[in-house]
This record gives C-alpha cells, sequence and structure tokens, in this order.
C-alpha cells in the first residue's frame, strides 16, 4: 500500500517517518517548500527523539518523499492520511479551513486520478467535520469512490514515535469496510486495541480525551493548592490518591448518567469549596462541580416538561439503587421542582419504601419529605396505572418488569443508562446523554 501524508507538521512528519520505516512508501504532502525539502533530504522538520534517523532511512531506502502537489501524491499513492492543523481562531471556535482546503485538494486529484482512493482524517476534529469532508470530497471527486474514515492521533510531542507505536488504542471511525481494512493493514505492526466505531465517535472521542487529561492536571494542580494552604505536600496527597485503583483511578464514575448526590460528595465539595475561600485559594474546577451537577437536574427536568405530559412515575428515589438514604439525592430535588411545577407524581423505591414502614430512616421521611412520602407507592402496577411518563433515576434490576411490559404509549426518560439499548426498542425512548 503506497500512502500520502498531508500535513509535515508534527503528526505527518512522525507518521511519514514511521510508516516508512515500516516498509511502505510514503509521499509526503505539505505548502511549505521547506518542509518538503527538509523531509526530501532526510531531515526532521521539527524537534524530536529519533525521528532525523527515520527520516534519513526513510529517503535513503527510496521509499520516502515529499511533494508541494497534491496531485503528483494522489497519482502515486492508494491511500492519504489528512494531518492538517485545526488551530483555534480568537474567538476559542476551532479552524478547520485547512482540513475542508486539503479536502478539496485531494477531490480534485482523485478526480484526475480516475481511480477509487482511500482517504483518512488524522487531525482533531469537531463531530460533523467527516460528514462534511464526505461531502467535498464526492462534489471534487465526482464519480470516482473515495472511502473515508475518522483515525484520531493520540501521540504526544516529546514521546512522538513511541506514542505511534503504542497508542493507548486505535480508534477507526467509519463506515467505508475498503477504509477500516488499509487502516488495519496500515497499523498491523502497531499493538493496541483497535476500536471500529461511527465517525462522529471517533471525532468527539479524541476531543473528550484531550478535555479529560486537562481535567486530571487542573484537579491535580487544585488539589495541590489546597494540601499547600493545609501545610502538606500536595504530592503526596496524590501520590497515595492514586494508589486506590478502585475507585480513584478506575473506570469508576466515568460514565455519563445522572447528577451525582447522597450524603457526602455534595458535603464534601462544598466543604473543600468553602475551605478553599477562606484561605483565599481559586479552585475554579472544584467550585464548577456544584454549579455542573445542578445542570444535570436541570436537564432531566427540561426533558419531563418537554414531553407534555403531567402524569409521571418516578423510578427511585434515594441517590442510588439499594440505600434508603435521601440526604441530597438529586431524584429528591428533581421530584420537588416536578411538584411544584404541578406535576402529578408517583414514586416507587422499594428501600425508602421499606424505610418509611419500618426502618430508621422513618422520622426523615415523614418529617423531611412528607410531601414525597405520600406519593410513595407499593408496586410498580401502580405506576403502570397512573404514569404517562416513566423517570428512571438508577439502574435496579427491580424495574425490569415494569420497562419490559410497558404500554407503548408511555414515554420513558432514562437517567441511568444501564439497561442495555435493546431493551427499550420500538418504545418512546429518551436517554439524558445518549
Ligand atoms: N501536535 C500534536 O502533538 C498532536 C497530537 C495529536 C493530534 N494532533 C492534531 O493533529 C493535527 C495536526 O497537528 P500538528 O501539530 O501536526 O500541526 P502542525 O501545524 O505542526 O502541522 C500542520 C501542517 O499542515 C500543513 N498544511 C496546511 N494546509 C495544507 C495543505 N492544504 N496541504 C498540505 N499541507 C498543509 C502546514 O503547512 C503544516 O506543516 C491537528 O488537528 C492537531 O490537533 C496534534
Amino acid at each position: 500500500m503506497k500512502v500520502s501524508v498531508f500535513g509535515l507538521g508534527y503528526v505527518g512528519v512522525v507518521a511519514s517517518a514511521c510508516l516508512s520505516r515500516d516498509g511502505f512508501t510514503v509521499v509526503g504532502v505539505d505548502i511549505y517548500e521547506e518542509k518538503v525539502r527538509l523531509v526530501n533530504s532526510g531531515q526532521a522538520t521539527i524537534i524530536e527523539l529519533g525521528l532525523g534517523e527515520l527520516l534519513k532511512a526513510g529517503v535513503e531506502s527510496g521509499r520516502l518523499s515529499a511533494t508541494t502537489s497534491a496531485d503528483e501524491a494522489i497519482a502515486r499513492t492508494d491511500i492519504s492520511l489528512i494531518c492538517v492543523g485545526t488551530p483555534s481562531r480568537p474567538d476559542g471556535s476551532q479552524d478547520l479551513s485547512a482540513v475542508y482546503r486539503v479536502c478539496e485538494q485531494i477531490g480534485d486529484a482523485i478526480a484526475h486520478k480516475g481511480r477509487s482512493h482511500i482517504v483518512v482524517i488524522r487531525s482533531t476534529v469537531l463531530p460533523g467535520t467527516t460528514v462534511k469532508c464526505a461531502e467535498i470530497l464526492r462534489e471534487h471527486a465526482g464519480d470516482v469512490p473515495v472511502h473515508l474514515a475518522m483515525n484520531p492521533e493520540f501521540l504526544r510531542e516529546g514521546s512522538a514515535i513511541r506514542d505511534y507505536d503504542a497508542p493507548p488504542f486505535t480508534v477507526i471511525g467509519t463506515n467505508a469496510p475498503v477504509a477500516e481494512a488499509a487502516l488495519r493493514e496500515l497499523y498491523a505492526g502497531i499493538i493496541a486495541p483497535v476500536f471500529v466505531t461511527e465517525p462522529p465517535i471517533a471525532e468527539i472521542l479524541k476531543l473528550a480525551s484531550n478535555a479529560w487529561h486537562a481535567t486530571k492536571i487542573t484537579y491535580a494542580n487544585e488539589i495541590g493548592r489546597l494540601a499547600k494552604a493545609s501545610g502538606v505536600d500536595g504530592r503526596e496527597v496524590m501520590r497515595i490518591l492514586m494508589e486506590d485503583t478502585k475507585l480513584n483511578v478506575s473506570k469508576a464514575y466515568l460514565r455519563p448518567g445522572f447528577a451525582f448526590g447522597g450524603s457526602c460528595l455534595p458535603k464534601d465539595v462544598r466543604a473543600l469549596t468553602y475551605f478553599a475561600k477562606t484561605e483565599s485559594i481559586d479552585v475554579p474546577l472544584l467550585d464548577a462541580l456544584q454549579l455542573s451537577n445542578h445542570a444535570q437536574i436541570e436537564l432531566a427536568l427540561r426533558r419531563v416538561i418537554d414531553t407534555g405530559k403531567r402524569r409521571v412515575g418516578l423510578l427511585g428515589l434515594s441517590f442510588k439503587p439499594g440505600t434508603d438514604d435521601l440526604r441530597e439525592s438529586p431524584t429528591v430535588e428533581l421530584a420537588e421542582r416536578l411538584i411544584g411545577k404541578g406535576y402529578e407524581l408517583r414514586i416507587f423505591d422499594t428501600a425508602v419504601h421499606e424505610a418509611k414502614l419500618v426502618g430508621a430512616n422513618r422520622a426523615y421521611i415523614e418529617q423531611k419529605i412528607p410531601h414525597l412520602s405520600r406519593l410513595l407507592v407499593e408496586t410498580l402496577d401502580e405506576i403502570a396505572d397512573h404514569a404517562e411518563v416513566i423517570i428512571i433515576s438508577y439502574g435496579a434490576a427491580e424495574f425490569r418488569p415494569l420497562l419490559a411490559a410497558i404500554d407503548p404509549d408511555i414515554q420513558i426518560i432514562d437517567l441511568a443508562g444501564t439497561f442495555p439499548p435493546v431493551f427499550f426498542e420500538g418504545k418512546p425512548y429518551d436517554g439524558i446523554a445518549w
């Protein structure tokens, strides 16, 4: 397979060097003649450990060359990787003009070649970009088939070659089997799990990964600031925190779903942010947690309002299954907002119902939420008889019989997202983040 790489910056030149090392014929393309000249003379266009040697070897082997001509590169290759820049505009929006421009050039060149071609977007792009690129390529390539994929790059500068060879995973966003097969062949020597998915998922996944990395850094810095103000070493706090691989550095708490709540998280976040205030320490990320959490409750409320229906069945009242603890449950707040707006509510929660009858939490329920306590029902049938809308606030197996046999007129609003999608096929269903 012969490969052209459009854009000889950090991503493109590393890909060119590694692919030629792996035995592929590579034609690099850039609009800057100087970069093309450097690559053709076997020199690196950027500072990166080990890159110069690979480029030199690639040129000497005859497998690597570069050009400013898109036509020449497309004519000589079967697959093109788009690695052009996607910088921020002054207002923060993503400037995709280089990606679209290169698609026009590639599309024209494919039309001239008159033979099918594979195009792969490796640049970091917003969701929807691949669809737009497909349109541009169709417009410019005419009847010549183009197989398109979105395949984000995960390398880091400073360890680019190492990262190219051992990425966390390879993500192929495509509906084109020819493009998928070509990428699998291109990366055959790379040991990493491969995920084939829809192009917009691949697009947002790359941005979500970078936002996650930025969040981790900012979180560690804020904890460090708070630790220092308490007279302790933030590095030691985070060192031990990271040793918890059950909850802290793990898959726990990383699925989109409903707001956090309960007797600990809201109160302890408040305690920490209040402490920061008293110490005059800025912790904007920690400050934003409650704000963002509240936005999730508002979103759930909006989803119910948007149905235009009034009779609501709420499955789950406490903040998670298997507990009768209602302190700071986001579902209690949602229920109160619904009642306040005049919705007719019935609530099913086994643990809370039992606690109301016999449990230690009985006094709390009767004193703090008598208005909700009155709306608790004992059986799922009572929810089914009443509801035009059913809200799933958490995923509990006990809800299954009701959801499996639900009347097709009843709207389901899922805040938990733990039941398999097949469960809701053919039913009016809306997830809060899926
Ligand atoms: N730099 C990184 O560590 C990194 C890592 C992963 C992903 N990415 C993403 O990869 C993309 C490229 O990043 P980069 O850092 O390599 O960018 P860069 O600015 O270093 O390189 C982009 C290159 O594209 C060239 N170019 C622009 N228009 C062209 C055209 N029409 N034809 C041919 N070449 C053209 C430019 O001249 C430049 O050399 C960006 O979307 C970036 O977000 C970057």
